[in-house]
């Protein structure tokens, strides 16, 4: 079935754009062209042009209802938000040629957080790698979509040529089983990391399937270096210092905090310069907040004084109900700037991805998922550029 588009965001299909292949090279990365997109776009525009019936008559179902098919959103191919040449970095010269006033345009484009939508550039190559930037992901609430946006923002970095190391710091290691790691096989883990000394990163390195992303593993054993840490000298730092003889080979190293605000994540927020907590657009979704960022303040008056927030993300958003749209309205009016404009659209293919064991930018490459993530990429880079 062909891709409909929501009623109401027809993006114009631009000329000049097209590139053969749908792929273009950006440094080492392969990077999705316009040409995919303009193919999509200008098919369900036709066919809304040439036969009103039929997009209707697709949109519903055999009782004529709204299909909860059609209301699929991995079927659209761009919800309001989703900005089709984001990924596509306009040549400087057809770029002149365009209206005077596009780039204004663009500027001004609201994005889903009520606010002008800015443009993330594509990154450009790197020559030399490190030291890392150190984010942890985190939020006392469990299901809100921490591990997910682990994986998919750092397989994102990678894609753009990223040297990406990600840490599974939840004893579930769900991290780990969704990169395809059977946790109960693992016989050194990032708990051996921590509580032996000695005991050297490589070992408990594993490569994973993504180019330029290594994991630190864990499983249940981590469950235990809780209790254990308690009784350290400088317990709330001992990830810290594990990570340090790491910092060299990579830019960007990401920690999947534990749901909880205890030993574990404090020791995460020890080791970070920056914090993503990511929110499920649902009713109690600001519960509890007021507790995280007290607890990021507190270990940055007193263990981590480069600690800061980067940004709140909004997670499992979705456009069509009314209520995801207030949630995430008083999530911006209660953190302002603080929200990334990047957004995280609800779709069953994260689940899956689970399942298949890998991200989505490899799993679903073209989707929407993965498009969210790729922006949620350049949208992290561009603020530790701007630092
Ligand atoms: N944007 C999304 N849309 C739909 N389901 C999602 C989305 N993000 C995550 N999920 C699913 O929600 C569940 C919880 O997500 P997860 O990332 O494991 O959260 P956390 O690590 O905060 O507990 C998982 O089954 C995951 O596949
Ligand atoms: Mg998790």
């Amino acid at each position: 079935m062909l891709p409909v588009r929501p009623m109401g965001v027809e993006v114009p299909p631009t000329p000049g754009q097209a590139a053969p292949s749908g792929f273009e090279a950006v440094g080492s990365v392969a990077v999705r062209t316009f040409a995919t997109h303009q193919h999509m776009t200008t098919t369900a525009h036709t066919m809304k042009m040439m036969d009103g019936q039929h997009v209707n008559a697709m949109a519903g179902n055999e009782s004529g209802r709204e299909s909860t098919h059609f209301a699929d959103y991995d079927e659209v191919p761009e919800g309001h938000f989703y900005d089709p040449d984001a990924e596509y970095e306009p040549d400087p010269e057809y770029a002149a040629t365009l209206a005077p006033d596009a780039a204004r345009q663009r500027r001004e484009r609201i994005g889903p957080t009520g606010r002008p939508l800015p443009y993330f550039p594509i990154p450009g190559p790197l020559t030399d790698h490190g030291p890392a930037k150190i984010i942890a992901m985190c939020n006392q609430k469990g299901g809100v979509g921490k591990t997910t946006s682990t994986i998919n923002l750092g397989a994102a970095l990678a894609e753009y040529g990223r040297r990406v190391l990600l840490v599974d710091f939840d004893p579930q290691g769900a991290l780990s089983v969704g990169l395809g790691v059977n946790p109960m096989e693992l016989d050194l883990t990032v708990y051996n990391l921590l509580m032996e000394r000695g005991m050297s990163a490589d070992e408990v390195l594993l490569k994973t399937a993504v180019p330029n992303m290594d994991l630190l593993p864990s499983n249940i054993d981590l469950s235990a270096a809780e209790v254990q840490l308690v009784s350290e000298v400088a317990r709330e730092s001992t990830l810290q210092r594990a990570l340090k003889p790491l910092m060299q080979d990579y830019d960007y190293i990401v920690i999947d905090c534990q749901p909880s605000l205890g030993l574990l994540t404090v020791n995460a927020l020890t080791a970070a310069h920056k914090v993503i907590v990511p929110l499920e657009c649902e009713f109690f979704a600001l519960r509890g907040v007021a507790l995280l960022t007290e607890t990021i303040e507190k270990v940055q008056e007193r263990l981590n004084p480069d600690l800061e927030l980067d940004g709140i993300l909004a997670t499992m958003y979705d456009s069509r109900t009314v209520h995801s749209r207030e949630v995430l309205a008083r999530v911006v009016e209660a953190f302002d700037d603080h929200v990334y404009h990047t957004v995280i659209g609800r779709t069953v293919r994260f689940p899956e991805t689970t399942v298949a064991g890998e991200p989505i930018t490899t799993y679903a490459s073209n989707s929407v998922g993965a498009a969210a993530y790729r922006q949620l990429a350049r949208e992290v880079l561009a603020r530790c550029h701007a630092e």
